[in-house]
């Protein structure tokens, strides 16, 4: 087992996969570049995308992942051992965020032109394995994954009330967007739907003693301290785990596209930790799909600067 620290992405024109005076290494006719592939270039990829995955939100900061590495391939498994049981007795706010951190690894190495291969089947014989990326082939990064990759240092979780105009139709199309393209769906809600989500998840706050989130100071949805915000609904057709990973890697597509569009982003989780009233958030959306977790959205008051909480040594065990 090896324990690597993070470190700072590193700089292209010092990368060791390119040429030391940062040049591409070879150009097509029509000027694409080409950069070989090398073992040493695909562990360095994979252990930067399991760090780039280490900025990932997670319930209750737990980070409840590891990563293995083998060959071209880093395999995702969920760590139970950092469940937080009382507050997420199926798992699934772990395996949510367990997809958020395999999104980050997806845009870190895509964003350094890494064609891959996503893996999510679980394998029932190793129900903690979650999902495997393979790295395949290299190939000119494409423009579109920078802006997400750029956010990554930058996302946190913003607690402070949402008190000014509502965020615009364009940033929460575009959020709406990121979070379809993964397979998950936004349902924003109206007002009375706020209201009575809010009168849900306080009927569900008093089984969440413990929970460090709910003590860091997010209030439920509905107050007038919120009364600039957007709240809506991550959900998706299906309630297993598999949906649950996907619903982590719409979270982190929505939230990474949020950042870089200066919307700030709050999960609130209480009114779908409980069953009953998971189910009561389902009949009030019409029965439309399962919801994984609630969102609230404004527009951004500071814009962050540095890294939004100190690194975190990623576990990768290389066989
Ligand atoms: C599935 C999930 C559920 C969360 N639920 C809440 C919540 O109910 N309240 C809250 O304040 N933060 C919630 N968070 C945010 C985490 O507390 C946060 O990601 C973590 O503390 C790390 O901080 P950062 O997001 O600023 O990096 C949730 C995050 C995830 C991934």
């Amino acid at each position: 087992m090896q324990v690597v620290q993070f470190k700072p992405r590193p700089d292209r024109r010092h990368d060791s996969t390119g040429p030391a005076n940062g040049k591409p290494v070879g150009a097509t006719p029509t000027g694409a570049t080409i950069h070989p592939i090398g073992a040493q270039a695909v562990v360095h990829a994979l252990v930067a995308a399991a760090n780039a995955a280490g900025f990932a939100p997670s319930i209750l900061d737990s980070q409840p992942w590891r990563w293995r590495l083998t060959g071209n391939t880093l395999v995702l498994y969920l760590d139970r051992g950092r469940i937080v049981d009382d507050v997420d007795v199926d798992g699934r706010l772990a395996i949510i965020s367990c997809g958020a951190a395999l999104h980050h690894a997806r845009i870190a190495l895509a964003a350094e032109g890494w064609r891959l291969t996503t893996h999510r089947r679980p394998d029932p014989a190793d129900p903690d394995r979650l999902a495997s990326l393979r790295l395949d082939e290299r190939s000119p990064a494409e423009p579109a994954d920078a802006p997400l990759m750029n956010s990554i240092p930058l996302r946190r979780t913003d607690r402070s009330p949402v008190t000014g105009a509502p965020i615009a139709a364009a940033q929460l199309k575009a959020v709406t967007a990121a979070v379809r393209a993964e397979e998950t769906s936004l349902h924003v809600l109206y007002p009375d739907e706020v209201l009575d989500l809010a009168r849900v998840a306080s009927d569900a706050r008093p089984s969440e003693s413990g929970s460090g989130d709910r003590s860091t100071g997010a209030g439920p949805v509905g107050l007038a301290e919120d009364r600039g915000a957007t709240f809506a609904l991550l959900y998706g057709h299906h309630d297993e785990p598999e949906d649950w990973l996907r619903a982590g890697e719409a979270l982190s597509a929505g939230w990474l596209t949020a950042t870089a569009a200066d919307v700030s982003v709050l999960p609130l989780s209480a009114a779908v930790e409980v069953v009953a009233t998971r189910q009561a958030v389902q009949i009030m959306i019409g029965c439309v799909g399962y919801p994984y977790l609630l969102l609230r959205l404004g527009r951004a008051t500071t814009s962050p600067t540095g890294p939004r909480r100190a690194p975190t040594a990623q576990v990768i065990d290389r066989r």
